[in-house]
């Protein structure tokens, strides 16, 4: 692959369309964890010392073509001024409607911004009008979104048929520091799968099986389950038409002796901002939200990561960002630097959830790698050629 870092000494003055992952957390348009803008400062202060211009391209959430102005990318251009201190001005007109021309015609503003790219549904229809459009706006392009390069997206795949494409500095690290994990892996292996981005993860699942020892499923991944082995799962969020891969995971972890666990208890409310009620499996009611994992569930993983030489975590085991929620991923967080602390497990955690999690309980610096993607790093995991990647070779 060609890096932007081999190149660096031709960058000055060119126009670089550089592809990012901000999909931060927002709150009501505030950012909840800024993980993922920090981590790409050193590739803005790497093409800035270069004296590039820098087009940045990015998603925020899901809004499905749709302009959804608590999706903007407002607050992460703000946030990246000031840790930049310097401007970044945010185009907001409809792509349609500017030429590159319009681009960088004010001498002052070397950094610019679009809004949010999946404002547009040929964004994720991997449109090559749309993709040859963004081409359009600068010299060269740069992928430094690992953590969209398993989307066959405009801005990560089509784009790089018009315009010469190269690596980022995160990418690479990325995709450097991951190959040496799958590489010098250590058995037992355990994996814990949560999060609510079920249909991202569930069919990666299958093809993980024979890799893993011990797969735990918490969190939202779990609410399939629980409702497929014909639980109550009550209001929680789950995956429609999804049995067969559940059946499916089941046969094979059999034929592949990969223990599957999931939860025997969780914490429920009746609204997510409320407060946490402890109940067994069989104990959930028609109107409860699984939130959380219970005592008896941690219990459970606790021993199995004791038992384990490697752990991989993608996907928190409740809904942490409600205090009352936090206590499953907060304890198997401590449970796993208390193994990394004393050199008996290598812990990797992946996925933007997880990683914010990990940072709001000031525990990120004990993992011995923490990636900023989720789905692109379960499919890295899988073996799978990444559209993104493989469109840069
Ligand atoms: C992520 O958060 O994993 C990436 O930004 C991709 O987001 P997506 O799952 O909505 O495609």
């Amino acid at each position: 692959m060609k890096t932007v870092e081999s190149i660096a000494k031709s960058l000055n003055g060119k126009k670089i369309i550089l592809r990012l992952d901000l999909n931060v957390p927002l709150n009501r348009q505030k950012i909840t964890d800024s993980n993922r803008i920090d981590k790409i400062i050193p590739t803005l202060n790497f093409l800035i010392k270069n004296k590039a211009k820098i087009l940045i391209l990015s998603h925020v959430g899901r809004p499905k073509g749709k302009v959804i102005k608590e999706l903007s990318m407002e607050p992460i251009c703000e946030y990246l001024k000031n840790k930049l201190g310097q401007n970044i001005h945010l185009i907001k007109s409809n792509i349609y409607n500017f030429k590159d021309e319009d681009l960088f015609n004010n001498k002052n503003e070397s950094i610019l911004m679009l809004e949010n790219l999946r404002f547009y549904n040929e964004e994720e229809e991997n449109n090559e009008e749309f993709a040859k459009i963004l081409a359009g706006f600068g010299d060269l392009y740069v992928n430094d979104a690992f953590s969209c390069s398993h989307r066959k997206h405009a801005s990560v795949f089509n784009i790089t048929k018009f315009v010469p494409s190269y690596a980022g500095i995160q990418l690479m690290s990325e995709i450097t520091a991951l190959s040496k994990i799958t590489k010098d892996i250590t058995r037992p292996i355990t994996c814990i799968i949560g999060g609510s981005k079920i249909s991202t993860k569930i069919n990666v699942i299958k093809n993980l099986i024979s890799k893993f020892d011990n797969l735990i499923f918490v969190g939202g991944m779990a609410n399939n389950i629980l409702k497929n082995k014909k639980f109550q799962i009550g209001k929680s969020i789950f995956e429609e038409n999804c049995d067969h891969i559940v059946e499916d995971i089941f046969d094979l972890s059999k034929k592949q002796n990969c223990k599957i666990i999931f939860p025997v208890d969780v914490s429920v409310s009746k609204k997510i901002d409320g407060k946490g009620d402890i109940k067994k499996i069989n104990e959930v009611q028609k109107d409860d939200l699984i939130l959380d994992i219970g005592p008896e569930t941690l219990r459970i993983l606790n021993k199995t990561i004791e038992e384990s030489r490697t752990v991989l975590w993608n996907g928190p085991a409740g809904y942490f960002e409600n205090e009352n929620f936090k206590k499953g991923s907060l304890e198997i967080a401590r449970k796993i630097v208390e193994k990394n602390k004393k050199n008996e497990i290598y812990s990797v955690a992946g996925g933007g959830d997880t990683v914010a999690a990990l940072n709001s309980f000031n525990l990120t610096k004990h993992f011995n790698f923490v990636s900023t993607a989720g789905g692109a790093f379960l499919e890295f995991l899988e073996g799978k050629d990444l559209p993104g990647i493989k469109a840069l070779n």
